[in-house]
């Protein structure tokens, strides 16, 4: 009989106060993945909140997808956009050896989050161009360095801080593909997106001031990479645009 391959974990189920590799006390479940589950740790000895991203072993062979992940965080380190990378750990659970990645966590809400608690579920222009600002100024150090974030959506961008200018981070990057020009304009393009979004998406789009549309371009790719072909150009547009 052909030799069963052991089942996958599924999930990881931990309980608040459990802890993992002598270090970390799990606090809560942040999210679920096809790879991953994310969890709000503290360091045992010091209180210190982290993020924790346990792989699964069966997504994760020979800690290869750790490494990577690791890997891109490490390169990107001194890009004040992204999180930092702190360490890696090992712990057995259900008799399996599982891995995971120890990060800053970063107190705030994700945008998607932040957007649901403002008055119309929706920025207003000005607000709206700061935020796309402060992202894109963040992505510019991230492409500077030939790399690229992959996956621009609402619920991978935290909102620390806001008040004159929003304070962002980013979580979750892409980190399969060596990186291209075309994973940068993807970026572009997301950020785009991200903007027209949240200044309330279709439904406000016809109403929207000019210097708004301009920069959405009715989200059509070839014509948001004609007016920006960079990331840069896209700041540079923000900080000299008339109103
Ligand atoms: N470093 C972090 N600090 C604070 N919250 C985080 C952090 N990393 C992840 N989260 C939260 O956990 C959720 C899931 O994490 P993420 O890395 O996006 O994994 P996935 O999307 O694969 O579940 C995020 O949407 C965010 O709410
Ligand atoms: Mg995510």
């Amino acid at each position: 009989m052909p030799k069963r391959k052991p089942a996958g974990i599924g999930t990881f189920d931990l309980e608040p106060g459990r802890v993992i590799a002598g270090k970390y006390r799990i606090i809560s479940k942040l999210g679920s993945g096809w790879e991953s589950e994310v969890f709000r740790v503290a360091e045992v000895r010091t209180d210190i909140e982290r993020t924790a991203k346990l792989f699964f072993p069966e997504r994760n062979p020979g800690g290869r997808t750790l490494k990577r992940f690791a890997r891109k965080l490490h390169k990107l380190r001194h890009c004040p956009i992204v999180i930092q990378y702190h360490t890696e750990e090992t712990f057995r659970y259900r008799g399996r050896q599982v891995s995971f990645l120890v990060s800053e966590y970063v107190v705030g809400e994700t945008l998607a989050e932040f957007l649901k608690g403002r008055p119309g579920k929706r920025l207003s222009p000005f607000e709206a161009v700061h935020l796309l600002y402060s992202i894109a100024k963040g992505v510019e150090d991230i492409h500077a360095l030939g790399e690229y974030h992959g996956d621009l959506h609402d619920d991978n961008i935290i909102v620390s801080r806001f008040g004159l200018e929003f304070e962002v981070k980013l979580i979750d990057l892409f980190y399969w593909d060596r990186p291209k020009g075309e994973n940068r304009k993807d970026d572009i393009c997301d950020l785009v997106r991200l903007f027209y979004e949240s200044t309330g998406g279709a439904r406000h789009y016809a109403r929207q001031p000019l210097a708004v549309r301009y920069i959405c371009s009715g989200l059509k790719r070839s014509l948001i990479l004609k007016k920006f072909p960079t990331v840069s150009r896209l700041c540079r547009h923000l900080e000299t645009m008339e109103w």
